[in-house]
């Protein structure tokens, strides 16, 4: 076997993005926020004039993005698209229902997966999104299915916007998710939904800290 993977996959505002960050630092791994090359192919879509539905056009964007990934040692997020820093632009509600839009193409699709698998490497690899355990790495050695309940992953959301400077209304936010988590788990192409053998874990209650030492956890008891 190649080098170690965890998954970490759930609906938007689960807090996929934090914990994975954290998981992979605190191990020294790699990290892989797959649904960061949605929202590019998204946005460089957008930047184009694409129609919405061009399913082709999209598909050769994705194949073709010139993106560059970047965390610094603050351990932010740096995310550049054809050498422009994109990081706050791409997080908008709006590019985020794009990204659903071109996630449900299984061009778009099927043009990430080998982008998406090329991150897999020593030491080994956090991977987080919708499919990562189910679609794109189903050899993973711990699937975690992470959710909260719709009200936390808002006010969630809304908090991490607030905090990018980008404008977020709790109300409308929250009618945006369900719709967004609606469209990922009703698509005919890997479907937001646990893999088979993943771990469910709750963190509505939870702090950063917990969820983060429970996966640890279970990764420990797996070596
Ligand atoms: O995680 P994030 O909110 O940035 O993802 C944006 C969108 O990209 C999701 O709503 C989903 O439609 C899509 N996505 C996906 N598969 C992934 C990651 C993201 O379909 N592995």
């Amino acid at each position: 076997a190649g080098a170690p993977i965890i998954t970490v996959d759930g609906p938007s505002g689960s807090g996929k993005g934090t914990i994975s960050r954290r998981l992979a630092r605190q191990l020294g791994w790699r990290w892989l926020d797959s649904g960061a090359l949605y929202r590019l192919v998204a946005y460089a879509g957008r930047q184009r004039g694409l129609a919405i539905s061009d399913a082709a056009g999209h598909a050769y964007l994705a194949l073709h993005l010139d993106v560059r990934f970047d965390e610094g040692s603050d351990g932010v997020e740096r995310i550049w698209l054809d050498g422009v820093e994109v990081s706050v632009a791409i997080r908008g509600e709006d590019i985020g229902k794009g990204a659903s839009v071109v996630a449900a193409m299984p061009e778009v699709r099927a043009a990430l997966l080998e982008r998406q698998r090329a991150f897999a490497g020593a030491p080994g690899l956090v991977a987080d999104g919708r499919d990562m355990g189910s679609v794109v790495f189903p050899a993973a050695e711990l699937k975690i299915y992470l959710t909260a309940s719709a009200r936390e992953r808002a006010l969630r959301r809304h908090k991490q916007l607030k905090q990018k400077g980008l404008s977020a209304n709790l109300a409308a936010l929250s009618l945006e998710i369900a719709e967004r988590d609606r469209r990922d788990m009703d698509r005919p192409i890997a479907p937001l939904k646990p893999a088979d053998d993943a771990v469910v874990v709750d963190s509505t209650s939870m702090t950063i800290d917990a969820v983060v030492e429970r996966v640890l956890q279970l990764a420990a008891a797996r070596r």
